[in-house]
């Protein structure tokens, strides 16, 4: 994965969240890899934990000293992008398929910083149409019956004419889901299914939203 350019002015914008010696979160995603381009040639130096095999990629071969999460459990910012963010900062992830690593890795964060285009801002959580969840392969036709329970509509993600398999060897089923009432509840219905390992909701994390706009960026915080 490599950054656009244009998405340099979000990418430097994150780094007043950076200090000297923090173990820094690296996203995934061309926002992510914007920050992390932007990271090595202009930030502070750091130690990052990546959230896929893409991110560690491009920060190795920027020399950004990488670290394993079990290596590092506190972080002290993790940066990442996301697909749709409402105005409480809830965001849904996942498009890129890293879903599950990036949220064990913002979790381990004392703060999660989200960089956007203002094209992924959104009134309601569901509003751009799919929900990323990432399942084991077994028994994976169950489980997306389970999901059109819900009232989802999984699609299973594939990579040309086979599956995706997540860096984790697992599958994703996209589900439609229209516009998210109860996020919170989703959440919780879908992580009964036995078979699911994550969603791409992001509920109640986010610290702070980087949102760019031309060549603006605009800086909201949540906490
Ligand atoms: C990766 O799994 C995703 O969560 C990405 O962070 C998200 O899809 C945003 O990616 P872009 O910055 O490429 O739009």
């Amino acid at each position: 994965m490599t950054a656009s350019p244009d998405l340099a002015p979000l990418g430097r914008a994150a780094l007043r969240y950076v200090r000297s010696g923090d173990i820094v979160g690296l996203g995934t995603g061309r926002a992510a890899s914007a920050f992390i381009e932007v990271l090595a040639a202009e930030g502070p130096p750091v130690t990052g934990v990546p959230t896929s095999v893409a991110s560690a990629e491009l920060a190795e071969r920027l020399g950004i000293p990488l670290k394993t999460l079990d290596e590092c459990p506190e972080l002290a910012v993790d940066i990442d992008g996301a697909d749709e963010v409402d105005p409480a900062g809830n965001a849904i992830k996942g498009y890129g398929g890293a879903l599950v690593r990036e949220k064990i890795v913002a979790a381990a964060a004392r703060q999660l910083v989200i960089l956007i285009g203002e094209e992924k801002l959104v009134p309601q959580l569901g509003t751009r149409g799919k929900l990323p969840v990432e399942v084991i392969p077994f028994g994976r036709e169950a489980t997306a019956r389970h999901l059109r329970r819900l009232g989802l509509e999984p699609e299973l993600r594939m990579a040309g004419s086979l599956p995706l398999v997540t860096d984790n060897g697992n599958l994703i089923y996209d589900c439609g889901t229209g516009p998210i009432d109860e996020p919170a509840k989703l959440e919780t219905d879908i992580l009964a299914i036995p078979g699911v390992l994550g969603t791409g909701l992001f509920l109640g994390m986010t610290s702070a939203v980087l949102c760019q706009r031309g060549g603006e960026v605009e800086i909201r915080e949540f906490m």
